[in-house]
């Protein structure tokens, strides 16, 4: 079954602009993605687009769909009405590079501010063991496909560019919280989390995990036990002496 969508999409970069409308073919078990290459393929050859696999694992064609963020290839077009405008915009977090392009290197700067996994100096290679259950609580953060749907959502930044420098977003806290809970690592991540990462900014809106292609529950998995392992070293001295001495 064929029909023919109105789709309005963001032409231009950061300095101008405008949503342009079009016409476009929409069949059978398309997704927002078809229909964008589509536009590529006919009227809007030189509308740019970042994407990868099709498939929802690479994180690329993250963008707001009637201005909610979403991956584009994972976007039904049956979730929508066929007499509906559909927007397609570009995150709205990051600098518009062009059309539905944007600069998402705010996010590599985060990631590098994140001192590595850390293991005590003395572990030899083949020395690494860890509990089963251990392996699962991390595998669910690993899960990550870097999409900076949840970075682009976090009202903490969207709204309010003079938070980026001090605030690292619910993905790289998140990554603080897996090293921190790992049973191997023993460098300070909950001072850190706290002092450079700026998890005080976080007030567990939820709206990150709400966004989360790979439905990672970043807020209540990560991000609370994050802010629980703050409060109880800053309130319990005992805790935070035992942390030091035992590392969990
Ligand atoms: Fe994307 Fe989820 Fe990873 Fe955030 S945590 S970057 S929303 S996959
Ligand atoms: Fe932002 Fe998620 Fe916290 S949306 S405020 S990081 S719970
Ligand atoms: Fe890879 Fe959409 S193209 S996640």
């Amino acid at each position: 079954m064929t029909y023919e969508a109105h789709y309005r999409v963001w032409r231009g970069d950061d300095e101008k602009g405008e949503l342009v409308d079009y016409k476009v073919e929409v069949n059978e078990g398309e997704v927002v993605l078809d229909i964008i290459h589509r536009l590529q393929q006919t009227e809007a050859q030189d509308l740019a687009v970042r994407w990868n696999c099709k498939a929802g694992k690479c994180g690329s064609c993250s963008a707001e769909i009637n201005g909610r963020p979403r991956l584009m290839c994972m976007t039904r077009m049956s979730t929508f009405t066929e007499d509906e405008v559909i927007t397609v915009t570009p995150l709205r977090t990051f600098p518009v590079i062009r059309d539905l392009v944007t600069d998402v290197s705010f996010n590599y700067t985060k990631a590098r501010e994140i001192p590595s996994f850390a293991p005590p100096p003395d572990l030899e290679p083949g020395e690494y063991r860890m509990q089963q259950v251990d392996v699962e609580r991390s595998q669910e953060f690993r899960k990550c496909i870097e999409c900076y749907l949840c970075q682009n959502t976090c009202h903490v930044v969207r709204d309010h560019e003079e938070n980026k420098e001090n605030f690292a977003g619910p993905r790289y806290l998140m990554r603080v919280a897996e090293l921190d809970m790992h049973p191997l690592d023993v460098a300070d991540r909950v001072d850190e989390a706290q002092e450079e990462h700026g998890l005080g900014y976080c007030n567990i809106t939820k709206c990150c995990t709400e966004v989360c292609p790979e439905h990672i529950k970043i807020t209540d998995n990560a991000l609370i036990p994050l802010k629980e392992r703050v409060v109880d070293r800053k309130y319990d001295p005992l805790v935070w002496l035992g942390s030091k001495i035992f590392k969990r």
